[in-house]
C-alpha cells in the first residue's frame, strides 16, 4: 500500500465507531437501537426532526425505512452515519442463555454502551455482560434509560455502578428533577446549557431540545436547586470524564435519558463520535499487533444460515480488522488455508440485502456461501493472520436430541451439523450413542429451544429432547477418557467442533470424588460463561 493509500485508510478507520449495546432484557435495548439509528438517519440524511407524534410516529417511520432500506433492528449489524462518522452497531442477544453469542459479538466491537433501567439499576445480566467487557478491556459508556418514569435517585445509581462494578462513573449529563419528573438535562461540560424537553399534547415527552437557561437561571427552574447541589457535590468529589481512564476501562461516562422519547439520545450519539475509540490495531493469536493499513484481515464473529427464507444460504459476519475489503477479492481462511471468494458481500443485513463494495476497519461485511467458516475464524489477504480463537463456554445443560421420524435421518444429521457449525449449541457424539442421538451441550436451556425450532422449520425435522442428569463438564485426554469411561456415573463424548474429549458429571461433588480417587486423570475446567 502506498503512503497516500495508507493515510486514506487510516482516515477511514478514524471515522468508524463499532460498538454494541449491553443490557438486561427489557432495559430498552431495541428501543435505544431504534432511536439511535433513527436519530442519526434523520439528522444526517433527511435533516428533519421527528418525534412530535411520539413513539407511534417514530415506529412507523422506522418500519417504512426498514422496508425501504432493508435494515432491521433485529439484524446482526446496523450501519449508519452521524456527523460524518460511520457507526456500526452490532446486535447482542439479550438473554444470559446466549452468552456465547454475546461474547463473540463483544470480541468484534471497540466499545460498549451499557444500558440501565433507571428504576432497576444494575441487573444480573448487565453485570455478567460487563464482566465480559472488562475481560476484553472494552471501554463502556453508560446510558441510564427510562428517566421519564419514576425510578431511583441519580446519585444512588452512580454510587451503585461505582460500588458494584469497581469503576468510576462520571456523569456527563445530569437530570433536572427526579426520574418521572424530568424537566431537562444539564450538560456538565457546559453548565450554561440546559437542555429542555417539552411534553407534547399527547402527554408524551417530545424529543426537541431547547437551550433554556444559563447556570445562574438553574436555581429558578423546577428541580434546579436540587440539581445545583448535586452538581456541586460531583465537582467536589472530582467526578469528571477522563479520556485516558475511560479508554483503559477504569471509568465510564454516564448519560441520562429516555430512549422511547429520544431524550438524551443525541448526546449519546455525540459521545460515540467524540469519545468512543475508533478501530485500533488488533492482536493476533501470537500476540502481534496488525496495523490498520496492513493487507485485509477480518474476524468472523457470527455465522447464520437460512436467515431469510428467500436466500437459503449461510452467511458469515466478518468484522474488518485491517486493510480495505473490496468485493470480489479472494481471501484465505486461516483455519484451513483454503481460498475464499467474496463475490457476494452484503451490507445492511435484513430482509433485503445490499451489496457491499468496499469496507474499512470497524465495518461488518456479510459473506455468502460461508459453509466452511465458524465464529472465531480469521480471513486474510496476502499476509497470513490468525486472531485468537473464540472461547467456548462450559456447558451446564445436556440433552439427547433425536428425530421423531427415522425417515428424516439424513436431514436431521445435516441440520445438527449446520447448527454446530454456527455455534448455536455444542454437539457431543460418541460411538455408544451413535449419529442419530447426539448430545447437545448448552450454557442455557433456551439454546435447546432454538435447536428444536430451527430443525423443524429449516430442515423439516421434528425432534424429541431427553434431558440428561449432568451439570458439569471437564476436558480430558485419550488416557483420561479411557479411564473415565469405566466409571458408571461418568460419560465421555467427543465435541464435534474441535474433537475435544469432554467428560460429563452429575455435579461438582461427583467430580470431586473422581478427582480424589484418580489424581492422575486429566480433568481440565472449561471457561465459565461470563468469566
Ligand atoms: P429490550 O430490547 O432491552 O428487551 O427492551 P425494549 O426496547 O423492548 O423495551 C422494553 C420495554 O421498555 C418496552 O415496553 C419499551 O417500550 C419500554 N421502554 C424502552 N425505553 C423506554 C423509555 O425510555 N421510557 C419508558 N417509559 N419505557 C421505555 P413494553 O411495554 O414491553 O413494550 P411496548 O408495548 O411499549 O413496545
Amino acid at each position: 500500500m502506498s503512503l497516500p493509500e495508507a493515510a486514506a485508510l487510516r482516515e477511514q478507520a478514524a471515522r468508524r465507531r463499532t460498538f454494541a449495546v449491553i443490557s438486561h432484557p427489557d432495559a430498552g435495548k431495541s428501543t435505544l437501537t431504534e432511536a439511535l439509528a433513527l436519530h442519526a438517519h434523520v439528522i444526517s440524511e433527511a435533516g428533519a426532526v421527528h418525534g412530535k407524534a411520539g413513539r407511534r410516529g417514530v415506529v412507523s417511520d422506522w418500519m417504512a425505512m426498514e422496508r425501504e432500506r432493508g435494515i432491521s433492528v433485529t439484524s446482526a449489524a446496523l450501519q449508519f452515519t452521524y456527523r460524518d462518522t460511520v457507526l456500526n452497531l452490532l446486535d447482542t442477544p439479550g438473554h444470559a442463555d446466549f452468552s456465547e453469542d454475546t461474547y463473540r459479538v463483544l470480541a468484534a466491537v471497540d466499545c460498549a454502551v451499557m444500558l440501565l433501567d433507571a428504576a432497576k439499576g444494575l441487573e444480573p445480566q448487565t453485570l455478567k455482560l460487563y464482566d465480559v467487557c472488562r475481560h476484553r478491556g472494552l471501554p463502556i459508556i453508560t446510558f441510564i434509560n427510562k428517566w421519564d418514569r419514576p425510578g431511583r435517585h441519580a446519585l444512588e445509581l452512580i454510587d451503585e455502578i461505582e460500588q458494584r462494578m469497581g469503576i468510576d462513573a462520571t456523569p456527563v449529563t445530569w437530570p433536572l428533577g427526579e426520574a418521572g419528573f424530568m424537566w431537562g438535562l444539564v450538560d456538565r461540560r457546559d453548565p450554561g446549557r440546559l437542555l429542555r424537553y417539552t411534553r407534547s399534547s399527547g402527554g408524551q415527552l417530545a424529543s426537541e431540545e431547547q437551550v433554556a437557561a444559563d447556570e445562574a437561571g438553574l436555581s429558578t427552574v423546577p428541580g434546579g436547586p436540587a440539581a445545583l447541589e448535586e452538581l456541586a457535590l460531583l465537582e467536589e468529589i472530582g467526578s469528571r470524564h477522563d479520556d485516558a481512564s475511560f479508554l483503559a476501562g477504569g471509568a465510564s461516562p454516564v448519560f441520562f435519558g429516555a430512549a422511547i422519547s429520544n431524550i438524551g439520545v443525541r448526546l449519546l450519539l455525540d459521545a460515540l463520535v467524540d469519545v468512543a475509540p475508533s478501530p485500533s490495531p488488533r492482536h493476533t493469536a501470537a500476540g502481534e499487533a496488525v496495523p490498520l493499513e496492513a493487507p485485509f484481515s477480518g474476524l468472523v464473529f457470527k455465522v447464520q444460515a437460512n436467515m431469510d427464507p428467500a436466500h437459503r444460504d449461510r452467511l458469515a459476519f466478518v468484522r474488518v480488522c485491517s486493510g480495505a475489503f473490496e468485493r470480489g477479492m479472494v481471501l484465505r481462511h486461516a483455519a484451513t488455508g483454503r481460498p475464499f471468494a467474496t463475490k457476494y458481500a452484503h451490507a445492511m443485513f435484513g430482509r433485503d440485502r445490499t451489496t457491499m463494495e468496499r469496507a474499512y476497519p470497524g465495518d461488518v461485511v456479510g459473506l455468502v456461501n460461508a459453509g466452511a467458516l465458524r465464529p472465531g475464524d480469521t480471513l486474510y489477504a496476502d499476509e497470513r493472520v490468525e486472531f485468537p480463537a473464540m472461547p467456548t463456554f462450559a456447558p451446564e445443560h445436556f440433552a439427547v436430541v433425536r428425530a421423531k421420524d427415522p425417515g428424516r435421518a439424513k436431514q436431521f444429521r445435516r441440520g445438527v451439523s449446520q447448527l454446530d457449525g454456527e455455534g448455536v449449541v455444542q454437539v457431543l457424539v460418541s460411538d455408544r450413542r451413535g449419529a442419530q442421538a447426539p448430545v447437545l451441550a448448552a450454557v442455557g436451556p433456551m439454546q435447546f429451544d432454538v435447536v428444536s425450532q430451527r430443525l423443524e422449520h429449516e430442515f423439516g425435522v421434528l425432534t424429541s429432547l431427553e434431558r440428561l442428569p449432568y451439570k458439569v463438564a471437564r476436558r480430558t485426554d485419550a488416557a483420561g477418557g479411557k479411564h473415565l469411561e469405566s466409571i458408571a456415573e461418568v460419560e465421555v463424548l467427543t465435541r464435534m467442533q474441535d474433537g475435544e474429549l469432554l467428560a460429563l458429571f452429575a455435579d461438582k461433588w461427583a467430580l470431586h470424588v473422581i478427582e480424589r480417587h484418580s489424581p492422575e486423570t486429566a480433568l481440565e475446567p472449561l471457561i465459565a460463561a461470563g468469566e
